[in-house]
């Protein structure tokens, strides 16, 4: 497995459009309370990839494309995705984040909840300026299906049908509906038919799920340079992801699943849990169902005739499954 970080490639015309995404977004950050703007500003600029914002330019593109039509909705994305971020550090009592202080411990957690809610509110005054009022349709289901999702974490690793359906249901809520809102609301704005929407909306899940089938095999397999977060701190937590229930599934005699059935795992365990789920196949057989998930989701575009922007959808699925392995 080599650990080598594939790296997109931006058209000058895609590289332009997301600079008046981040334009768009710092503009709005700016409050006329300085905490706000500045606590916005840290989670805002801390350099995340801005992922779903060119998914939902780019979707665009494969209708009829223009940055003032798109603009609003990819702003809202990552409006919605940072607020998410900084609740979510507020709820699993994060440190870190992209290798940066949390802004509930920079600040306290007051400050944290306040700015993720500012945060989504600008993010429902983007969707409103957007050109179709289906943008705010989208985006709240998917915020109503993220927060959802965060109140069903995933209980056992075994049976492994259970395990597979909770999984799915969770990783479906916290990172795939805002993967799918993203390309969907882009078509839209791409004025794209009923038919485009759904293929888009189809392609935005499946990737979404392989990024986070993604992310789940590096907090086994990364460190926590890369992450910016320390590795395997979902065992630690105790949270079942996709690598440890194939592992679980590889042979009950392993003693895995019963680790689970009780308090925090040790240092040891969470090291010793590792070394077995990779040499169980967790860690494969994982990257197998990413591979197929996005294969799955890259079907949803044959709709699409080729064009530039098709090939960039294809190559964002590409760096999705290479982003270090
Ligand atoms: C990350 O999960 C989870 C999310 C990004 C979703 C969190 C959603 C909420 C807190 C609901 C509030 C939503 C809005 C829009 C205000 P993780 O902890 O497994 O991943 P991590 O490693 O990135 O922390
Ligand atoms: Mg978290």
């Amino acid at each position: 497995m080599t650990h080598t970080t594939k790296q997109l490639v931006l058209s000058p015309a895609l590289a332009a459009d997301m600079q008046a995404v981040e334009a768009q977004l710092m503009h709005r950050i700016q409050s006329q309370s300085e905490l706000i703007t500045a606590a916005g500003q840290h989670i805002i600029g801390s350099g995340g990839k801005r992922l779903r914002a060119m998914l939902a330019l780019v979707a665009a593109q494969l209708g009829t494309y223009t940055l003032k039509d798109t603009l609003h909705a990819a702003s809202a994305v990552e409006l919605i995705h940072a607020a998410s971020l900084v609740h979510d550090d507020l709820i699993d009592d994060a440190d870190r984040r992209r290798g940066r202080i949390t802004v509930h411990t920079k600040w306290d957690q007051g400050v944290a909840l306040m700015v993720g809610d500012y945060l989504f509110a600008l993010a429902a005054g983007e969707m409103a300026l957007a050109p179709d009022p289906r943008v705010i349709q989208i985006f709240s289901e998917a915020v109503m299906t993220i927060s959802a999702s965060e109140l069903h974490p995933v209980l056992v690793t075994t049976p492994i049908e259970t395990a597979l359906e909770q999984y799915y249901a969770k990783i479906g809520g916290k990172t795939a509906a805002l993967f799918e809102a993203a390309t969907a609301a882009g078509m839209v704005c791409g004025r794209g038919t009923p038919e485009q929407i759904k293929a888009l909306a189809q392609y935005g899940y499946d990737i979404g799920l392989a990024f986070q089938i993604v992310d789940d095999i590096l907090d086994f397999i990364s460190d926590e340079a890369t992450l910016g977060k320390p590795a395997g701190n979902d065992l630690r937590e105790g949270t079942i992801t996709l690598p440890l229930i194939y592992a679980v599934s590889q042979g009950s005699s392993n003693g895995l699943a019963m680790l689970f059935e009780g308090d925090e795992l040790t240092a040891e365990q969470v090291a010793h849990t590792i070394q077995q789920v990779e040499q169980l196949g967790g860690i494969e057989l994982s990257i197998a169902e990413a591979r197929r998930v996005a294969e799955r989701g890259l079907a949803a575009l044959d709709v699409f005739p080729p064009s530039p922007a098709k090939d960039m959808l294809i190559e964002i699925v590409d760096y999705v499954l290479d982003r270090h392995f």
